[in-house]
């Protein structure tokens, strides 16, 4: 396939940078997944103000305006249609290359952009007999304190995933020390209680989801659902009628059990079938 560095396309096993790099040091950076469905984008400009509002938080120096990102992710994916009808494209931005290892953020430095694409699998069925369903543990959330910032330093997510999937599951749920809800691992979490779809709100202990945003905007704009942003208890999670996790490669994933033990009924939920359809309607850029 054919990646992006540094203001070049090249073969992706040509792409080569260097081990002073910031990112690889340090995690020193900021990324982006984002899916492309037959060449057609899903939130692409929320995923890319996401990203110029990540590089300026840690002060990266961002060298494109969101119009040239569009367009440069635009041509990579256009560069890779013979790798398949669905790709996810993953965007990294790291610091750069300093000339020693220092912590402190050295001066004059050019960020290291680096992109490739990746075939995703193409959508679930929007058929709550057919949907893949999904297995967690829950954990006590123990990354940092600035999870709305989408850092490549990922070794926190990546541990809690790994205690989920070595249990023979497909995800780990966190909640922060008080019992509440935070995420998933690698996806923000919902839950749905006699008909109500709630789900944490945007705060400093979770990553501002772009499904979860596309998710709200259309249950919104239909009508047909209540939605709430609100805290919510591991005892909530516990008696919940369903349980979604979400993302920009999962969409609106069903969970149906939860540490062993029955999500609900057991079954994949009513409320995920209409939810899913108002999101599949709508979630095209
Ligand atoms: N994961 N929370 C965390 C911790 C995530 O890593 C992700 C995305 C999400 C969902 O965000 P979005 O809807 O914008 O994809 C929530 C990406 C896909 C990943 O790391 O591969």
């Amino acid at each position: 396939s054919i990646a992006y560095l540094n203001g070049e396309y090249l073969p992706l096993e040509e792409a080569r940078i260097s081990p002073l790099d910031r990112g690889f040091l340090f995690g020193d950076g900021i990324y982006e997944v984002i899916p492309y469905y037959n060449g057609k984008s899903v939130g692409l400009m929320p995923h890319i103000n996401r990203m110029i509002n990540g590089l300026a938080a840690i002060e990266i120096k961002n060298n494109h305006t969101a119009d040239e990102w569009k367009t440069l992710l635009d041509d990579l994916i256009a560069k890779n249609s013979d790798q398949g009808e669905n790709l996810g494209v993953y965007v990294h931005v790291s610091r750069g290359t300093d000339t020693k290892r220092y912590h402190a953020y050295p001066e004059g430095v050019e960020p290291t952009i680096f992109c490739f694409t990746f075939a995703i699998k193409d959508p679930e069925p929007v058929d709550r007999t057919r949907v893949h369903q999904y297995s967690m543990i829950s954990t006590e959330d123990l990354r940092w304190q600035r999870c709305h910032i989408k850092s490549t330093a990922l070794l926190g997510n990546v541990i809690h995933f790994q205690e989920g999937y070595s249990t023979g599951n497909d995800e780990a749920l966190l909640y922060n020390a008080k019992g509440e809800l935070t995420e998933g691992s690698s996806c923000n979490a919902f839950i749905v209680k006699d008909g109500v779809i709630i789900t944490p709100i945007q705060d400093n202990q979770i990553l501002p989801g772009i499904t979860r945003r596309i998710i709200i905007d259309s249950i919104k704009a239909d009508g047909s659902l209540k939605i709430e942003e609100r805290t919510v208890t591991m005892d909530e999670v516990r008696n919940a009628d369903e349980l979604w996790i979400t993302s920009s490669s999962k969409e609106i994933a069903p969970v149906t059990k939860l540490d062993g033990k029955p999500v609900g009924n057991g079954e994949v939920g009513e409320i995920w079938e209409k939810a899913f359809q108002i999101y599949t309607a709508s979630k095209f850029d």
